[in-house]
Formats: C-alpha cells, sequence, structure tokens
C-alpha cells in the first residue's frame, strides 16, 4: 500500500474525480478528510467510503468553514500528509455574454477557494507534504465557452511555481492535476450530441472514468512521486497535447 497511515483531505470529495480519488487513497492505507456543501451528498458519500472517511461540510469559498475544517482535522489526526484541491466551479459563457456573478462564482472557487484552501492548510501539512491542485486541460487548449473557466484553472499552475519557491524550507510538493473530459456529474447532464463532440475531440476517442484520475492522483499524493513537484500531470486522453 501507497498512503499507509497518512491523512488525506480532499475537497469536492463527496463526488465525481475527486470521491474516486477518496476511495482510492482509502485503499493505500489513509485517512481521507471529504469536503463538500451539501450535507446529504457529503454524508452519502461519507458512507459509502466507510470508517476511513469523515466529512466536514463546507463550502472551500468561505473562510470560516475553512478555517473549521481544519480546526477539526488538528483536534482529530493533528496534522495532514496529502491536499487534494479539486472542489471547482465553471459555466458556459462565450465572450460577449460572460456574466459579473458567474465570473464571481468561478474566481471565488477555483482561484481563491484554492489560494486558501492551501494557505490554511500550512500550519498542518507535514514535511514532504503532497499539495495537488485540481486544473484543466482546457486551460491550455481553448474550448469555447470556457474561457472564465480556463483562466482559473491556469492560474494555479502559476501558484504552485510560486509557492514552492517561498516555501522551499518546507519540503512539500505542489502539482496540479489536469483532467481531459471525465465522466462525473459535470459532464451527466450534458446533451447526448456535446457528449459525443468530447469524445470526438480526445485523441482516444472517449471520455475519461473518475479512476482513471484516481490513480493519477495517488501517484502524485504517494512517494512514487517523490522527485516531482511543480509539474502539470494531464490525464485528458490527450485532449490538450495535440
Ligand atoms: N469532469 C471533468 O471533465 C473535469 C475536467 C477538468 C477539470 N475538472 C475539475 O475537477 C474537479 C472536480 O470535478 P468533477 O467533474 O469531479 O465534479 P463533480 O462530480 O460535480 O463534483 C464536484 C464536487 O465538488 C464539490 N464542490 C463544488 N463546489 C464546491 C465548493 N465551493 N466548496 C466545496 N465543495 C464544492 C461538489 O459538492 P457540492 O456541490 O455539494 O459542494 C462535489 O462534491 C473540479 O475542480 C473541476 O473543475 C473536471
Amino acid at each position: 500500500m501507497k498512503l499507509t497511515g497518512k491523512v488525506a483531505v480532499v475537497t469536492g470529495g463527496s463526488s465525481g474525480l475527486a470521491l474516486a480519488s477518496a476511495r482510492r487513497f482509502i485503499a493505500e492505507g489513509a485517512f481521507v478528510y471529504i469536503t463538500g456543501r451539501r450535507a446529504e451528498v457529503l454524508e452519502k458519500a461519507a458512507k459509502e467510503l466507510g470508517a476511513q472517511a469523515r466529512p466536514v461540510q463546507g463550502d472551500v469559498s468561505r473562510m470560516d468553514d475553512l478555517d473549521r475544517l481544519y480546526s477539526v482535522v488538528q483536534q482529530e489526526r493533528g496534522s495532514i500528509d496529502v491536499l487534494f484541491a479539486s472542489a471547482g466551479a465553471g459555466a458556459w459563457q462565450p465572450m460577449g455574454t460572460i456574466s459579473e456573478d458567474q465570473v464571481d462564482i468561478t474566481l471565488n472557487v477555483n482561484l481563491k477557494g484554492t489560494i486558501f484552501t492551501v494557505q490554511k492548510a500550512l500550519p498542518l501539512l507535514n514535511p514532504g507534504a503532497s499539495v495537488i491542485l485540481t486544473g484543466s486541460a482546457v486551460a491550455h487548449r481553448a474550448f469555447p465557452g470556457l474561457s472564465v473557466y480556463g483562466a482559473t484553472k491556469a492560474a494555479l499552475r502559476s501558484l504552485v511555481r510560486y509557492w514552492i519557491v517561498e516555501l522551499k524550507d518546507r519540503q512539500i510538493r505542489f502539482n496540479v492535476l489536469s483532467p481531459g473530459s471525465i465522466d462525473t456529474a459535470a459532464l451527466a447532464s450534458l446533451s447526448e450530441e456535446m457528449r459525443n463532440h468530447l469524445k470526438a475531440i480526445a485523441p482516444m476517442g472517449r471520455l475519461g472514468e473518475p479512476d482513471e484520475i484516481a490513480t493519477a492522483a495517488v501517484f502524485l499524493a504517494s512517494d512514487d512521486s517523490k522527485y516531482v513537484t511543480g509539474t502539470e500531470l494531464f490525464v485528458d486522453g490527450g485532449y490538450g497535447q495535440i
């Protein structure tokens, strides 16, 4: 097992690729805190994950929620080995139709939320801890309608470059994990036509499975990647690479 005895925090871990990652982390021996805004969805996920999972309800864009999360972790486990910041938001808004509200939501969750998810965890992060931010292939290859979302995800790569330098003495690894189109709840609501389009534009000709992100997350979380920091690992069926 690759994460025996480790403590992981997975934001947005009540669904999708983060839930799949929490499941893998537990299978590899970790104790995992999962978060999300909807209490009932979160509780259901925690129940499914079993005794090695602990739900803490909260919104990553709310500072008091993050404070509560880390206070629970500190009281119960004392420190963190793996932080997977996965909670994200985005909406389809082509240039010319972008609304102020949507910009605020997207920046608040993807950028502000990620920054403070990490900053507020710092006192608890152990030497050698792995921090994984959730980017997106559309930060690098334009998908019309997702410019604001893509820009917030592109910013994450910049953040890890700074944090590695600024926190050099802490021996924390920072990496970005960037999915392509993964078959989660976020994509389930799309029309069949759009889903087929997403399959067609990926060189591998299909959507990714949440567990295909989870195995990459285990790699970045574990000592298998102990000399890997500052990278962006694409798990996108080649979409952003061509
Ligand atoms: N699926 C893809 O194709 C794809 C591609 C590239 C990148 N990504 C990124 O991967 C991450 C996960 O996506 P997914 O497709 O797995 O989504 P998902 O299935 O919709 O799950 C999102 C999870 O995040 C939680 N969440 C959303 N906003 C939150 C907030 N403000 N605070 C705390 N939790 C929040 C949701 O629970 P609540 O709603 O209850 O809060 C849910 O548990 C996101 O960052 C997304 O941008 C996804």
